[in-house]
């Protein structure tokens, strides 16, 4: 299980530790150059280990100073040592003993920003996956679980916050300018979840009462002056710790909970026990600079990183094949986090959206792996879409298959059986199988077989019968490494809709398991009867996005109308929408590229009409279903060829036509959604501000004159980046004076030019 650069690690030759470590004392004494970490550890040999297996420990980049065993110091044949590894040859007999090393580091030089560096003269540490090799020699490796103590020390006026893993201890003078800190954290952890920070921050302090009663002191720390944008995360970090006590009864378990935001990470974020550290991005929000998409993403990742307190830190992963343990279920907890503080069918569209967007393509290319994958070479290269978003799409799936309430049970096991531990999918799946009373032997599939499965599918009414047959057969196609596949278990959410818009109720289906509107496809292929369908039904297919999968279903015009007007699933009724308005859109393109006028069907603008005055629905999410497929998810479905130029004048004659026919209502539904002068982040204030900003794009395309005039306003007046950046977006994109288009950019480019402008950083969370 060593890593090495040049060999590659496979899950099949995983072995226990042999020896482990109980306790860990650190000291380390921070220096811009010069770090000194001095490290005692208590180790224990594991049984039917002989005291001749040496001890080896990782390191990287590591200058060392000294060993000691059992307080003497060992000499040079002791040991070995080399630029990856340290060995202790000379073993005690006793399976107890302590080891003491000391070494020193560079956190300056440190520019690969794992271990320790600096990011704006601030110490602090990334140690996921193998970043604690750089601090110090250790076994650095998920399943080593030890009781962290850490005592900082630096110069007083230059970093006067000292922040590590659990509880705060002590504090105090350490004399010539010098303080320390000492921190415990009782719970053991892998080195990978260790953290320290070390600076001159400001920060913002609220209190937080657990339901058992533990008083909670959390902090955000932020570069001096900033600490007002720091409010929304403190919000959305309170909303995480009442929402995960409420839904998954998980519960806080140390005095603190800190936050430090650094404008240098690698990653979004890290869920360090008790020490979160943010790239500054997912931190720091101002209505002046940040959008309210930004805003939910700053909510999201409080609580991604929140949540892995209990998924990832109390229970971690035995290996880091186990990645997606951790970080699929904490991505599933996340998203059903958002979704309640939020729209949840918007944020299931979005999440979708994402999943299409990164994780399809990879699944579809050159790197295809599985959720799990089975051996690497370097780990980093695995924090991908695939082990995080399909990740967490399988636990969604996980509890469509068994349903909420043996899923709730089968987390509860999980929690209750495995607290403490390093634990792998085996031992995850174990608890939900025993909790619903099931085999998930072949949903396990999906954590080893990479690839999308298409699923294709075909139906047939047979009116005299009165019954509605249903064909399908599933294909996950190769994948390098992986030539042949077996049928994974696929869920189908779907509904049989009649002519009154009703879902039907067949009296018998036969052909597949079929329960609470849930198909359950486990063979390669399937025929499916559905008895006593009085009429025929238009069928809604992976409702809700049940399963990753691709779906081959040819819907006839009037039906994908139909459910785009009417379907009873949110998501499908969306997808519907957007299928519609791209075989509009593409057929615009074929138009305009033959030089022929494109058609507009007044049947698409009648349901659009209709979906936009339909108070029923959420404004956020009337403005997600009449966003147009973009240009981008056009030229995928073209593929070759792609004339762009075509796309967006297909693209601006269907917003020209749908700015046409909402015009009457147009300022009747701005007004239903009009917002209070000071800005407000709230999700619903959100939604009003997309919808509206959605129907000002469209009347400027439409070139409506009041509409050209208010949206100039709208920019002037706006006091928040969303409205006002999406109104220079609509007087760029569609404003026909040139003045107009470029007094807009002028002004945008004064207000926002920032004397360094900062790289964007990439990688997922
Ligand atoms: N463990 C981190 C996270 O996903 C890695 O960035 O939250
Ligand atoms: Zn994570």
């Amino acid at each position: 299980m060593r890593t090495t650069q040049d060999q590659a690690i496979h899950l099949k030759n995983y072995k226990e530790p042999e020896y482990r470590i109980g306790t860990v004392d650190l000291d380390i004494d921070l220096h811009p150059n010069k770090t000194r970490v001095k490290s005692k550890l208590s180790v224990i040999r594991q049984k039917n280990v002989t005291k001749d297996t040496p001890l080896i420990l990782d390191g990287d980049e590591l200058k060392l100073i000294s060993v000691s065993l059992n307080g003497k110091l060992l000499s040079g044949d002791d040991f070995h040592e080399t630029q990856t590894e340290l060995t202790i040859k000379k073993l005690p007999k006793s399976a107890k003993f302590e080891l003491e090393i000391e070494t020193e580091i560079d956190p300056t030089a440190n520019t690969k920003l794992m271990g320790l560096y600096r990011s704006g003269g601030n110490y602090c540490t990334q140690c996921e996956a193998e970043g604690f090799r750089r601090i110090t020699y250790f076994l650095d490796r998920p399943d080593v679980l030890a009781v962290y103590t850490t005592r900082l020390e630096a110069h007083k006026s230059e970093n006067p916050v000292l922040l590590g893993n659990g509880n705060p201890v002590k504090k105090g003078s350490a004399g010539k300018g010098r303080h320390y800190a000492i921190w415990h954290d009782p719970h053991p952890k892998p080195s990978y979840l260790f953290a320290l920070v070390g600076g001159d921050l400001g920060s913002i302090h609220k209190p937080f009462k657990t339901l058992s009663g533990r008083k909670v002191k959390l902090g955000i720390y932020v570069e001096k002056g900033k600490e007002n944008s720091a409010d929304y995360a403190m919000d959305a970090l309170i909303r995480s710790m009442k929402w995960d006590e409420n839904v998954f009864d998980c519960e806080y378990d140390l005095d603190v909970f800190n936050i430090v935001a650094v404008s240098d990470f690698n990653m979004g974020a890290m869920e360090n026990k008790g020490l979160n550290i943010f790239n500054d991005k997912y931190v720091l929000g101002d209505p002046e600079t940040a959008t309210d998409a930004e805003y939910s993403n700053i909510e999201g990742i409080i609580a991604h990183e929140y949540f892995h307190n209990w998924t990832g830190n109390r229970i971690t992963c035995r290996d880091w094949f186990q990645l997606c343990l951790k970080e699929g279920l904490t991505v599933y907890r996340d998203q059903e986090f958002s979704s309640d503080e939020r729209s949840r069918p918007v944020k299931r569209i979005a999440d979708v959206r994402g999943l299409k967007a990164s994780q399809f393509p990879e699944d579809a290319g050159p790197l295809a792996h599985a959720v799990r994958p089975e051996t690497y070479r370097e780990i980093n290269n695995f924090y991908t879409a695939t082990v995080y978003q399909k990740g967490a799409e399988l636990i969604r799936m996980l509890a469509t298959i068994i349903g909420e309430q043996k899923f709730k049970k089968g987390i509860d096991l999980y929690f209750k059986r495995h607290d403490g531990d390093a634990a792998t999918i085996e031992e995850f799946l174990k608890c939900f199988e025993q909790a619903a009373k099931v085999d998930l032997s072949q949903f396990a599939l999906w954590y080893s077989q990479a690839g999308t499965p298409l699923l294709n599918v075909s139906s047939k009414y047979n009116k005299s019968k009165q019954t509605f047959i249903l064909e399908f057969e599933q294909i996950t196609p190769s994948t390098p490494g992986q030539k042949r596949k077996l049928p994974v278990y696929i869920p189908q959410r779907i509904g049989l809709i009649g002519s009154n818009s009703n879902d039907m109720k067949a009296t018998k289906v036969v052909g597949a398991e079929f329960k609470d509107d849930v198909l359950h496809l486990t063979k390669r292929k399937h025929k499916v009867t559905f008895s006593g369908i009085n009429e025929r039904p238009v069928f809604s297919l992976n409702r809700g996005f049940t399963a990753p999968i691709e779906v081959d279903y040819r819907q006839s015009p009037s039906d994908l109308a139909f459910l785009a007007a009417n379907d009873a699933d949110t998501f499908s009724r969306w997808q519907a929408y957007q299928n519609y308005a791209s075989k509009l859109l593409l057929a615009g393109y074929r138009a305009v590229l033959a030089n022929k006028t494109m058609k507009i069907d007044a049947k698409f603008l009648d349901i659009s009409k209709d979906t936009l005055l339909d108070e029923s629905l959420e404004p956020a999410y009337r403005a997600t279903i009449l966003s147009l497929p973009s240009e981008g998810d056009l030229a995928q479905i073209i593929g070759k060829n792609v004339n762009p130029d075509a796309i967006a004048k297909s693209l601006s004659v269907l917003k020209t036509a749908l700015g046409e026919i909402f015009e009457p209502e147009r300022n009747k539904v701005l007004n239903s959604l009009k917002s209070s002068d000071s800005f407000n982040a709230s999700a619903a204030e959100a939604g009003k501000r997309s919808l509206r900003s959605l129907l000002m794009a469209y009347a400027v395309a439409s070139k409506s004159k009041s509409a050209l005039k208010d949206v100039v306003s709208n920019y002037k007046k706006s006091n928040n980046m969303t409205d006002r950046f999406n109104a220079l977006r609509t007087i760029v994109n569609y404003h026909p004076t040139k003045t107009a288009r470029d007094k807009a950019l002028a002004d945008f480019y004064k207000r926002y030019t920032h004397p360094t402008p900062k790289p964007e950083c990439f990688g997922v969370i």
